[in-house]
């Protein structure tokens, strides 16, 4: 068997530990093992192809058909390693890839064909896509044009369908409520408010997390929109007993009630939109109505980068020897999620374009609720 895997979408700590897994189990059974370099784009790029108009340069392809051979040495001592050692992208999706045209505007076109081609070009008899909700679309996509594909759930965010944790989320939250707790000195110090912007376009559940385990007073996630005044009420009554600082905690995504949520960028042609600004915004509010010093922070990509948890780690190792598992079963067209105890493998199709949101209803949003967190609600 020759396989491939690659990384796509937004890094998340935890990549390397899967490509890990992946290679060793894959060699163990006389496997030969190659890394798909830059998300899908090394398999179809050709040196003549201007590559997407993001600015970012074509790197050059070094190897055959822009696979690497992976095997125990290239794999050796990354486990604990942030980022992916293949490299990713979140733009260049081959069914929706951006071409600039003479006009300066930017067109997509569909390039799937040219991938399945290089796939097959390349001899190879599966391929393990870690990614999120886009990379796994694009997996299932390439499935049913033939391409025999296993999916690995990833994202930070914690939001793919169908599994209870995505690798990447623990150590997100670990370092979302490091900073939190730092925070907490300083805001005390100069009773002021500390609005603290987490990643989580569509799903709460790092703001959720480490708002709760960093003892925030308000968190904000998208699953519910707030009422301003509700959060301003929430810091004027703990001004009343005395505490002269608060912690808010907001999820990037969040919006008020009858509002959207701030935007960066709009949606492009070829791009998702970015999300971001929502923390400044709930800052200079907070002001406003409680005429209380409030500075905001937004985390950002801080939360994607570091060496993975434990969790992370040993969810990492597990989906990467369980989609090696799941090819030697031809089980294609599936994805490795956790359901705990066990990891299983479930159908990509019933994954994609779904987003696992907070349930309101859950133990964590009870918890938060009964120790008097506000929501905003
Ligand atoms: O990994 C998901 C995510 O972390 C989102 O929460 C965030 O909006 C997005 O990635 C940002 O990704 P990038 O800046 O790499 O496009």
């Amino acid at each position: 068997m020759r396989i491939a895997v690659s990384t796509g979408g937004g890094d998340a700590p935890g990549l390397n530990a899967v490509i890990r897994a992946v290679v060793l189990s894959a060699v163990r059974r006389g496997w030969t093992c190659h890394g798909v370099l830059r998300g899908y784009e090394s398999l179809y790029a050709r040196k003549k192809d201007l590559g997407p108009p993001s600015g970012i340069e074509r790197r050059k392809i070094a190897y055959p058909h822009g696979l690497k051979p992976l095997g125990p040495d290239e794999v050796r001592g990354i486990t604990h390693l942030g980022g992916t050692i293949l490299g990713t992208t979140s733009r260049g999706n081959p069914f929706r890839y951006p071409i600039a045209t003479v006009d300066g505007t930017t067109q997509e076109v569909d390039r799937s064909d040219e991938l399945v081609a290089a796939f097959r070009d390349a001899n190879l008899d599966a391929l393990v896509s870690i990614g999120g909700d886009g990379s796994l679309r694009i997996a299932y996509d390439l499935w049913r044009k033939g391409v025999p594909v296993v999916g690995v759930p990833k994202t930070i965010d914690n939001d793919v369908e169908g599994t209870e944790a995505t690798f990447g989320f623990d150590t997100a939250v670990s370092t979302a409520t490091d900073a939190l707790d730092k925070l907490h000195s300083t805001a005390e110090s100069h009773d002021r408010v500390m609005v603290v912007e987490v990643m989580g376009r569509h799903a709460g559940w790092i703001a959720l997390h480490s708002g709760l385990s960093g003892s925030a007073d308000v968190i904000l996630i998208p699953e519910i929109p707030y009422d301003l005044s509700i959060v301003c009420e929430k810091i004027q009554a703990r001004e009343a007993r005395g505490r002269r600082f608060a912690i808010v905690v907001v999820a990037e995504g969040a919006r008020p009630i009858h509002g959207a949520p701030v935007l960066l960028e709009e949606a492009q042609a070829g791009t998702v939109a970015r999300f971001g600004g929502v923390a400044a915004l709930i800052a200079a509010q907070i002001t406003k109505c409680t005429g209380k010093e409030t500075r905001s922070l937004v985390l950002g990509h801080l939360q994607r980068g570091g060496s993975p948890t434990t969790f992370d780690r040993l969810l990492a190792l597990r989906f990467g020897s369980a989609a090696v598992r799941a090819i030697a079963d031809g089980d294609f067209g599936t994805v490795v999620v956790y359901q705990p105890p066990v990891v299983n493998r479930t159908p990509l199709a019933d994954v994609i374009g779904r987003t696992k949101v907070v349930p309101l209803g859950g133990g964590v949003i009870m918890t938060a609720r009964s120790l008097g967190i506000s929501f905003g609600d």
